[in-house]
């Protein structure tokens, strides 16, 4: 399916269930390298780039089988090191492969993922801890080599809480020797539940969702079964989708805590919800004032719900102001509202909305 075709206006109901996170998936499933023991993934979600990490993890010599919705992951017939060019650069998150893979080997090379249209996305903060631990990195023809005689516990604090960093250095700290402190982390809900399911296959990992995350290594890893829980991006989209539409539907299998800094920035609108323990009541109200945005990394308004928070701007009775602080190249999606007749002015990283009547017209993503 390469095109979708939308007619408007609609109005939307019931109620709909989001799928287990995508991007808590990714390094979940990168974590399995470490395990020479089996891991069942239950409801793993039919995304592309879910696909694209197990294509990497089977090319790595991982044993996997489905069963109905979930998949059987045996880390014990790895036999390579190499995450290959041809599928890193189709998933930047295929670098999660990088610390399991040294951990458990004592070497790894794996392409260097590159740009992507959303900027430019370097993975210093990566190797830089890995160095910590005791590897030595070199990179050449656009691959990262790293070796290690044996990691070693670690002091590292971080220069900015990126998510993948902070998820590659947990991986590769579990099988370290001695005790790891990483500082300044992320503290977004993937990493929180990256450490439950570490902690499931028998690691010991403290602190995340905090600052500051300790790992004390172990020698090896057992067999585990785990369910990872719902999407909160997608989530948030359907919430956005119900107030575009001014309509009333529920969003079932999502904590709201993990989605609190959009829901309130909506509330600061006019929207209301009912929150349940899983799930986001969304009432049909109408007339949501403007807003300002600022993305920040969690606990803070997330860069992926940007896009969509915008087009709901859109249809509010006030003007709005979106800033975009993670990514440098994250407006693509304003050329295409535009031509749907969005009255939008981007000035450096901010975007200026204002409320805007929109008419159907081919765009891309
Ligand atoms: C993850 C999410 C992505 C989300 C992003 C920010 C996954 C698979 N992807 O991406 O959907 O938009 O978090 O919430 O979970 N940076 C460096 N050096 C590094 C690493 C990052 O400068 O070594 C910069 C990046 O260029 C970017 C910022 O830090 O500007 C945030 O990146 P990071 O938190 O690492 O995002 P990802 O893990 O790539």
């Amino acid at each position: 399916m390469d095109k979708l075709i939308i007619e408007g206006p609609a109005k939307l109901s019931g109620s709909v269930e989001v799928s287990s996170a995508k991007n808590a998936c990714l390094p979940i499933l990168a974590a399995v390298l470490l395990n020479t023991k089996p891991v069942t993934i239950q409801k793993i979600p039919k995304l592309r780039d879910i696909s694209t990490m197990q294509d990497l993890l089977q090319k790595l010599g991982t044993t996997i089988v489905s069963s109905g919705e979930d998949i059987i992951l045996d880390g014990s017939t790895v036999n390579s090191v190499t995450a290959l060019y041809e599928l890193v650069k189709t998933m930047r998150a295929s670098i999660l492969v990088l610390g399991p893979l040294l951990a458990r080997f004592g070497e790894a090379h794996v392409s260097l993922p590159g740009g992507c249209a959303i900027g430019a996305r370097p993975v210093d903060i990566h190797l830089e801890g890995l160095k910590k631990m005791g590897a030595v990195i070199d990179i050449s023809a656009g691959y990262v080599h790293a070796k290690t005689s044996g990691l070693k516990g670690a002091h590292y604090v971080m220069p900015f809480p990126s998510v993948g960093a902070t998820e590659n250095l947990m991986m590769a700290a579990v099988l370290a020797e001695g005790k790891t402190i990483l500082e300044n982390v992320a503290q977004e809900p993937e990493i929180e539940e990256l450490q439950v399911f570490l902690n499931h296959m028998g690691a010991k990992v403290t602190g995340a969702g905090t600052r500051l995350i300790e790992i004390e290594g172990v020698k090896e890893l057992k067999s585990t079964t785990y369910q990872v829980e719902g999407d909160r991006i997608e989530a948030a989209t359907y919430v956005m989708a119900g107030l575009i539409t001014g309509s009333h539907i529920t969003v079932t299998n999502i904590r709201p805590q993990k989605i609190m800094s959009v829901l309130e920035k909506l509330e600061s609108m006019g929207a209301q919800f009912n929150l349940g323990e899983k799930h986001i009541e969304v009432l049909a109200v109408k007339n949501l004032k403007g807003c300002r945005v600022d993305t920040a990394p969690f606990p803070g308004f997330p860069t992926d719900v940007q896009a969509q928070m915008m087009a709901l701007c859109l249809t509010a009775t006030t003007s709005s102001l979106i800033s975009e602080h993670i990514f440098e190249n994250r407006f693509m999606h304003v050329p295409e509202l535009i031509r749907m007749g969005a009255n939008i002015v981007l000035e450096g990283h901010s975007a200026h909305i204002e409320s805007s009547k929109l008419t159907g017209a081919p765009v891309m993503c």
